[in-house]
């Protein structure tokens, strides 16, 4: 369906490959667990915080950015990679909705994360959980809280950028308006705080 599609990122152009394969699930009920890649990809976790830590001695604010793109992407039809599509022929690409257009940084970092993966384990990792686990590990390298990412996305083959537009927090939103699209993906307050200052 998308192969041959012109997409920009390593991260798309994989996702392209996996749907081709027929790892593409849509709608299924699969379970999401902490312990998805513990036998296809053990090393996971540590090959992230490596590329994390070499990319941050060059862009102080990359955890935060990083932080910011996983829950740009997860506002907008679920945590499914979609912020990572380009523009393409059958793509309106959510890069360029209002809250993201110039902000939603950190692009170049997701791809050599997926770089580094596709080394240890190719095929295996999904960008949409590549974006999870650099949240995560965005926030723990940053000194904040730990905690389990339960994993095995599978990466959107579609974005919405009119959802994109009305969904995300934007700059001009009151403080209702703000609290209402965060209770709407099940946030509350304390996460709009923490979120908007990423
Ligand atoms: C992608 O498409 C959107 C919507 O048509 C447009 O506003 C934006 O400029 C395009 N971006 C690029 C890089 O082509
Ligand atoms: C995105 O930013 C570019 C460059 O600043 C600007 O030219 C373009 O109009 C913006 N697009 C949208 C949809 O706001
Ligand atoms: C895109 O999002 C809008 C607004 O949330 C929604 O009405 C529309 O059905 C969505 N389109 C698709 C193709 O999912
Ligand atoms: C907040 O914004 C919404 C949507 O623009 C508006 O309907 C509402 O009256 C505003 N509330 C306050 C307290 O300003």
């Amino acid at each position: 369906m998308v192969r041959g599609a012109h997409y920009g990122g390593a991260c798309a152009v994989l996702l392209a490959a996996a749907v081709a394969l027929g790892l593409g699930v849509r709608g299924g009920a699969a379970q999401l667990d902490d312990k998805f890649y513990d036998g296809s990809c053990p090393g996971v976790h540590k090959i992230v915080r490596r590329v994390l830590r070499e990319a941050h001695k060059a862009d102080a604010r990359i955890y935060a950015s990083l932080t910011r793109l996983h829950f740009h992407d997860c506002f907008v039809q679920g945590c499914d990679g979609s912020i990572l599509l380009d523009n393409s022929t059958s793509i309106v690409s959510e890069k360029y909705a209002k809250p993201n257009n110039n902000s939603a940084r950190g692009f170049t970092v997701v791809d050599d994360v997926k770089a580094a993966l596709e080394k240890a384990c190719p095929g295996v990792v999904s960008c949409a959980d590549v974006l999870a686990i650099a949240a995560k590990v965005s926030v723990e390298l940053s000194g904040g809280p730990r905690w389990r990412v339960p994993l095995g996305r599978r990466d959107g083959t579609t974005a919405n950028l009119t959802a994109a537009n009305s969904l995300l927090p934007s700059p001009r939103n009151n403080l209702t308006m703000l609290q209402r699209k965060f209770a709407a993906v099940g946030l509350d307050d304390t996460d709009l705080v923490a979120l908007s200052g990423t």
